[in-house]
């Protein structure tokens, strides 16, 4: 079981909404490949988790990109090499390899923790820090130019 901590926030909205997403997805995996479920239920829920990922990865390097954050390519290449352990693991799941849920669980437990609070960790301050968070709490518009006499 992993649990979203505010030690984890990369101080962008929506970014911190999809890794509590992801955690979720982790856990309820965690709890599917140690069940007794069927095998297509278990490649399905590595599916989900692949496909949310990379949904996940795509958000985080456009606003990099945007951000013209310095670490882009390396950040890149660690989603990528994310991406090809998964698929990886999705296989092995497919051949009913017996190590293969426990390796995983073990390998995701580590990767997302570390990769959150080290790897994203290093994006933060030039994407929360650059602008973009307009308004997050409270709707309607907030005219700063209109300057309202009190009336007293
Ligand atoms: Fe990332």
């Amino acid at each position: 079981m992993l649990r979203w901590t505010e030690t984890m926030a990369v101080g962008v909205g929506e970014l911190d909404a999809q890794h509590m997403r992801l955690i979720t997805i982790y856990n309820k995996l965690g709890n599917i490949l140690l069940s007794a479920a069927r095998r297509d239920a278990k490649l399905e829920i590595v599916m989900e988790l692949a496909d949310y990922s990379l949904e996940h990865f795509k958000a985080e390097e456009t606003l990099m990109e945007q951000a013209k954050f310095e670490g882009l390519e390396a950040h890149k290449k660690e989603h990528l090499s994310f991406k090809l352990t998964i698929l990886d693991y999705h296989k092995r799941v497919g051949t009913n390899d017996p190590l293969a849920a426990p390796q995983l669980l073990n390998f995701l437990h580590k990767w997302i923790r570390k990769h959150i609070c080290e790897v994203d960790a290093l994006y933060a301050p030039a994407l929360s820090g650059g602008g973009g968070d307009e308004g997050n709490d409270g709707d309607g518009g907030g005219d700063a130019a209109a300057a309202e006499q009190p009336q007293g």
